[in-house]
């Protein structure tokens, strides 16, 4: 594993740093007042080819590796956190499984319009009864000649509503359990698709997260994701990237929480001393900075071996605990080194304390990740 950036990955970086700043911060405060996606923003995402970067150039993507990729997440999400989740989301779950588990006609079709951002993607899997037991949702999806007809609903989709087209799971066989799941790539448009409530979320403000209903909804046949009953791998497999993703975007939550932390308590004086020579605050900040040290080793790590070739499934999963931990953590103690202030919205950390919890929740709660895990080493 390489401890250092290469000159594209550096390129990428300093690019997406840029335009975090330039164009993502100006937009945070109506994102977070008015919980409204940021169009504009993805928009120029997309002319910039920050929503195909690990997409190969014959599918109209950058062609880069994944850790560009994450490199990207990672710097977006320290200004933003809900802008990194959107394009998470939309590369990890919403346009991999299409190039991973696509046919040609789908890839073609579908990826060069997800690659530059003229779609945007969503991944929907979880439904009202059927969350970190993904294996036991309920919507139906029964042929009928060259058509599917998808029935049930799904909660929590992330970009949804905002998204053109949705990764959907849905039961094609009852008595098969998790192998009688199949994907199914659905437009936006399509009849009996509707979109429902618009979740009023503690964080994320900005990223839209919705429910689903599908109601005698008919999908063409050909909009099936690999065969009948493939559904679970692909959603689990696409789940081990995109918990990389998710990992970064931990990430980014962290270390901007420190690097708040570290400007505020140079520049706030109390008892005479900026309370940066205060040995409480000192050791606080000493936590935080080794703890981000270590999140970001994982994170890099699980992104390399994925460029690699290697299995990631465990180290997605270790990346993604560690990270998302860290991102609590270190917003809790970012907010108390703010003191009262940190606790207004006048500050970002506030911000950050309430984008940093839902880390531990989606693409896989905390106690999954445990047990993905412990199944691993178990395993080994
Ligand atoms: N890759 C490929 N195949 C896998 C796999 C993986 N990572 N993990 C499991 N499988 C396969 C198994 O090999 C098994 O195959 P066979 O039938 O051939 O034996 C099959 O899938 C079933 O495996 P398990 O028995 O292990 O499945 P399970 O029902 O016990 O569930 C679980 C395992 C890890 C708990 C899984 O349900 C899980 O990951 N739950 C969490 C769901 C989740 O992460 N949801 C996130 C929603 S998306 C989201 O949050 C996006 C967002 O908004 C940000």
């Amino acid at each position: 594993m390489k401890l250092t950036f290469t000159n594209e990955q550096e390129m990428i970086r300093n690019m997406v740093r840029n335009f975090a700043q330039h164009v993502v911060e100006p937009a945070v405060e109506q994102m977070e007042v008015e919980d409204r996606f940021p169009r504009e923003v993805v928009r120029q995402m997309g002319e910039l080819g920050l929503l195909g970067i690990p997409i190969p150039e014959k599918y109209g993507g950058a062609g880069m590796d994944f850790t560009s990729y994450i490199i990207a997440i990672h710097e977006l999400s320290k200004v933003s956190a809900a802008v990194g989740v959107i394009l998470s989301v939309h590369t990890s779950v919403g346009t991999n499984p299409i190039l991973y588990f696509g046919s040609e006609e789908q890839k073609e079709r579908y990826i060069p319009k997800l690659a530059k951002g003229e779609y945007i993607g969503a991944f929907a899997l979880t439904e009202p009864s059927a969350g970190s037991d993904a294996g036991s949702l309920k919507t139906r999806a029964v042929k009928e000649g060259d058509e599917y007809v998808l029935t049930g609903s799904k909660v929590y989709i992330t970009n949804g509503g905002e998204a053109d087209t949705y990764i959907v799971f849905a039961r094609t066989d009852p008595e098969a359990g998790t192998r009688g799941i199949s994907a199914f790539i659905v437009e936006k448009d399509t009849k009996g698709f509707e979109i429902g409530n618009r979740e009023r979320k503690m964080g994320m403000h900005g990223s839209s997260t919705v429910q689903l209903s599908f109601d005698q909804c008919r999908v063409p046949a050909s909009q099936l994701l690999g065969n009948e009953g493939d559904g679970f791998k692909i959603a689990m497999a696409n789940l081990d990237n995109g918990r990389i993703g998710i990992a970064a975007q931990s990430l980014g939550i962290a270390e901007a929480s420190l690097e708040h932390a570290v400007r505020y308590a140079k520049g706030r004086e109390q008892f005479g001393k900026p309370i940066s020579s205060q040995q409480g605050i000192l050791f606080k900040l000493a936590d935080m900075g080794t703890e981000v040290e270590a999140a970001k080793l994982l994170t890099y790590q699980a992104a390399s071996r994925l460029d690699e070739g290697l299995p990631t499934g465990k180290v997605a999963s270790m990346a993604k605990l560690f990270a998302s931990r860290t991102a609590v953590a270190c917003a809790i103690e970012a907010v108390q080194v703010h003191g009262g202030y940190g606790y207004t919205k006048d500050y970002a950390v506030e911000r950050f304390f309430r984008d940093a919890k839902v880390c531990e929740i989606y693409e896989g709660t905390n106690e999954i990740q445990h047990i993905v895990i412990s199944n691993h080493l178990i395993k080994e």
